[in-house]
């Protein structure tokens, strides 16, 4: 149950108004409070306390109210019957959106024959539970891993294979595709990784190399066979290489890996569209759109539709995208995550949209972060100084965690390991507000107490074992409870809440924070309400697993969003 919006509705209705429902700091008092005899004292002239002791009884007369009393200048606390919380904790947490849509969600989008770096990580990991938060909600959503499979880089690699094995018969005038035997030309992911950078090098300080490089990716766009048999030689080794990434985060398999290239098929009813509308001007032997609007304060330089060299662009692909998801999957919505550099291409890709009235601006979102940063602030690199690949970084988290499992003089078998590791590394990054900056400190988020992924598994491993422990629960009957006891429950009960809201805001920072201070209160609650111990009364006990069973199923559901996995002892 949604314990805010069933208390807030039943409030407003009775009341024939609505109200500001507040859930106060101390719950010492009341589970809620609002302010709503002040508000309508405003209005009426009247004495807000006055007014507040007509609200009260009608407060009463709720079947979920304990208890509502005046507090301060004119404040309502209400505090609810603990049967009226137990029963709700009771049901699972089944959340659903009044409206369900359609959501085509584009994240991860990493690049052909480039490695991935710690860039691509918030997108994964912040997309990756989006999309299982929306999912969970009940919407349709199809996740695009929108690859990053045709534009220069292509053509630098194509050039500097070339140069490396010219004797290939991918350059020959006579390529025949008939003739291959992939076997005859491997390419390890590790050379591969190699190649894009080295190239990128050269190219900066060779222009005729440049140029042979631009020349090879407008002949790849054109069709060029030997570059595609070649291309796809190389794209087969980063598709792997992908894989191995997403399966190695825990995140989903992408509904469909389709990027820059299969979108370029498309470009042409784009064109089209852009004629028939007029929008398209030549300039300088390019083709652009001018999207600049009197109201801008930034610079907005036009959208390049073919560039000087009638190569597809970046954008162009990115508005064909557009258009091959309208058709296919008709969302009703189309999310795109990535770092904050590319705002400025994604909003001339959507004024175009707009001026093309290919789909309806306000419901293309960008969903832009910030950077990681290394602990002194630079952004985060290696020890050996260079950018951080992402198998380094996930690397680097797996050894911080050895080395303290090792100091605590615990032994823990390697899936333990890469579990907390896993959890350390997506905490920190869902738990942190999406669009700021943050610092990533190895040994910090893989501490075991605190704000971690590592507190939030062995809270979870702490609750398993104790229900394993106690058998099977049986269902009890409400007790009175405790101060602990009811905390964790309506803390319970604040669960599906959190994940509208989370949704709503695009914020996984919501649930990550949600899901801490939920351990908190099952950490005091354990604490405080001893349940297996001798001592305790049957019913007691039972009570309390019951409360226990109910914390277990909320935070196995909210670490599922999240997409960690629960080790089985840490
Ligand atoms: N491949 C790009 C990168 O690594 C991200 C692509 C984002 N998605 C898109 N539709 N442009 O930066």
């Amino acid at each position: 149950m949604n314990l805010y919006k069933y208390v807030s509705d039943a409030i407003n209705e009775k009341l024939g108004m609505t109200v500001n429902l507040e859930v106060p700091r101390n719950r010492e008092f009341g589970d809620f409070s609002t302010n709503a005899a002040m508000v309508m004292a405003k209005s009426a002239g009247k004495n807000p306390r006055e007014l507040a002791g007509d609200i009260v009884p009608k407060l009463m007369e709720l079947e979920f109210v304990a208890d509502a009393s005046i507090a301060g200048p004119g404040f309502i606390n209400i505090k609810l019957r603990d049967d009226f919380i137990w029963d709700a904790a009771s049901q699972p947490a089944q959340p659903r959106a009044a409206t369900p849509m359609t959501i085509d969600m584009d994240y991860g989008s990493y690049n052909v024959a480039k490695s991935l770096h710690i860039g691509h990580l918030r997108t994964s990991i912040v997309g990756d539970t989006l999309n299982r938060v929306a999912k969970f909600l009940g919407h349709k959503t199809i996740s695009y891993n929108h690859i990053g499979d045709w534009g220069r880089p292509m053509g630098l690699v194509i050039a500097y294979i070339e140069s490396l094995h010219p004797q290939w018969p991918f350059f020959a005038a006579d390529f025949d595709a008939a003739k291959i035997n992939p076997a005859d030309y491997p390419i390890t992911a590790a050379e591969l990784d190699t190649y894009y950078p080295a190239a990128s090098a050269r190219g900066k300080n060779d222009p005729e190399f440049l140029d042979r490089a631009r020349q090879i990716t407008a002949d790849l766009q054109n069709g060029h066979p030997g570059y595609t048999a070649l291309y796809n030689l190389f794209l087969a080794v980063s598709l792997d290489m992908m894989d191995g990434i997403i399966q190695k985060l825990n995140m989903m398999p992408f509904d469909k890996t389709l990027g820059e290239r299969n979108a370029s098929m498309h470009l042409d009813g784009v064109e089209k569209m852009l004629r028939d509308k007029n929008l398209l001007q030549a300039s300088d032997g390019a083709e652009i759109v001018p999207v600049r609007r009197d109201s801008d304060a930034e610079p907005m330089p036009p959208f390049m539709f073919y560039n000087s060299r009638g190569a597809d662009t970046y954008e162009a692909t990115d508005l064909a995208a557009i258009w091959y998801r309208k058709k296919h999957d008709n969302p009703d919505k189309i999310w795109y995550l990535t770092d904050a550099r590319q705002q400025l291409h994604f909003k001339q890709v959507f004024r175009v949209a707009e001026m093309l009235d290919l789909f309806p601006v306000e419901n293309l979102e960008h969903l832009y972060f910030g950077t990681i940063n290394g602990p002194g602030g630079q952004p985060f690199k290696t020890r050996d100084g260079n950018a951080a690949g992402l198998l380094d970084i996930i690397d680097m988290v797996g050894d911080a965690v050895r080395a303290r499992v090792a100091d605590a003089g615990k032994t823990l078998d390697n899936d333990t390991i890469e579990s907390i590791a896993l959890a350390a590394l997506k905490f920190t990054d869902l738990m942190h507000d999406v669009k700021s900056d943050y610092i990533f400190d190895p040994a910090q988020i893989t501490s075991f107490e605190g704000r971690t992924g590592p507190y939030i598994l062995y809270t979870a491993v702490r609750l398993n074992s104790v229900l394993r422990r106690a058998g099977v629960t049986t269902p009890v009957a409400a007790p009175e409870l405790s101060a602990d006891e009811r905390n964790l429950l309506i803390g319970i009960l604040d669960f599906e809440r959190v994940v509208q809201n989370t949704f709503e805001n695009r914020s996984t920072d919501l649930l990550a924070n949600y899901t801490y201070d939920l351990c908190q209160l099952v950490n005091t609650f354990y604490h405080n309400c001893p349940i297996l111990r001798d001592d305790v009364a049957p019913q007691t006990r039972a009570a309390r697993l019951h409360i226990a069973a109910a914390a277990q199923r909320t935070l196995a559901d909210a670490i599922g969003l999240m997409g960690l996995k629960i080790p089985a002892e840490m």
